[in-house]
């Protein structure tokens, strides 16, 4: 694992999320009540990227067909989309994000 700078906190508005891409790589980072959540930016049901759907609370919600996903556990609410996101550990150093990856 390696130790990837793959934001700024102060890159997200609290209440959203925004895409980061290191190393090819697509990474969600979501701002909720001032925590910052970092997960895979990819569904697992089918290919499409959950930053280009909505959050609700602190889940994401997949803007293909719907599926949620709980930022904190990666697991997925309900179908058609049975397998978690990964979810990443983060650090904050001087308001730079890091996850292990
Ligand atoms: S691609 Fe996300 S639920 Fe189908």
């Amino acid at each position: 694992m390696t130790k990837l700078k793959i934001g700024n906190i102060n890159d997200v508005v609290n209440g959203e999320m925004i895409q980061s891409t290191i190393n090819n790589k697509n990474y969600l980072i979501a701002k909720i009540d001032d925590e910052i959540y970092v997960t895979s930016d990819m569904c697992t049901h089918e290919d499409a990227e959950l930053t280009m759907g909505c959050l609700s609370g602190k889940k994401v919600k997949c803007p293909l067909h719907g599926s949620y996903f709980d930022l904190i556990t990666g697991e997925a609410q309900n179908e058609p989309a049975e397998e978690p996101i990964t979810v990443y550990e983060i650090k904050i150093k001087n308001g730079q994000i890091f996850i292990d990856d």
